[in-house]
């Protein structure tokens, strides 16, 4: 089943514990956007929040970090509660060794590409992943227009995966509404990222469920 993981880039922070309380039955994952103004041209939130929905929330935390060699931040953001630590190939000049140092930090390990760049860059590291995160937009904000070929690129990493027996799952991330959201499941996706179609709507548990109904029933 198609799990659903809400971006709290399009929170309302001013009723950020109402909306958490809202996801905390309904959804999967709760995807957290790391931006540093650097890789992305954006700055969102760094492990001081993160440590304090922690405190409050059971739900698996699926950080994703959008930050120019992350390597030294990896520690803080693990002790901040994140369950899982998503790195950008295009920033990490050293892939395979900060893949290690997420596992050895017990959480689990992905890595996202833009959508400019190729799953052959994926080739070597895929046996050591936990999640590969396909970028449906340009990474830096939320609410802009899903880029169609992240479907195909879907497709061809699930069958890369497949054929070699490998575990990753796929997540993809960037503009998925109610409308993409089953074709996207269809194309192979495990995890849908979804903010602004879902903080837009009035009742955001039942638009976490719709969504989750729509992409499991593609499958
Ligand atoms: C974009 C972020 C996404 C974004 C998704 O850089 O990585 O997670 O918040 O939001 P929507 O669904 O609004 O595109
Ligand atoms: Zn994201």
């Amino acid at each position: 089943m198609a799990k659903i993981a809400p971006s709290l880039l399009s929170a309302d922070f001013w009723q950020l514990s109402r909306q958490m309380e809202a996801l905390e039955g309904a959804a999967d994952y709760l995807h957290l956007d790391v931006m540093d103004g650097c890789f992305v041209p954006n700055i969102s939130f760094g492990p001081l929040l993160i440590s304090s929905l922690r405190l409050h929330s059971k739900l698996f935390f699926d950080v994703h970090l959008m930050v120019q060699n992350p390597d030294p931040f990896l520690e803080s953001f693990r002790l901040a509660g994140a369950d899982s630590l998503t790195v950008h190939a295009e920033a990490c000049p050293h892939l395979h060794r900060t893949v290690q140092k997420i596992k050895a930090l017990g959480a689990a390990a992905g890595v996202a590409v833009c959508p400019a760049t190729p799953l052959s860059v994926l080739e070597e590291i895929l046996p050591e992943l936990d999640m590969v995160l396909i970028m449906s937009v340009n990474p830096g904000f939320g609410g802009q227009k899903f880029i169609p070929s992240a479907l195909e690129k879907a497709v061809k990493l699930r069958q890369m995966i497949n054929e070699r027996g490998l575990a990753a799952a796929i997540e993809i991330d960037g503009g998925i509404t109610m409308e993409n959201a089953a074709l996207a499941a269809k194309s192979g996706v495990d995890i849908l990222v979804s903010g602004a179609a879902l903080f837009g709507t009035r009742d955001l548990a039942a638009a976490v469920r719709e969504m989750k109904a729509l992409a499991s029933s593609a499958t």
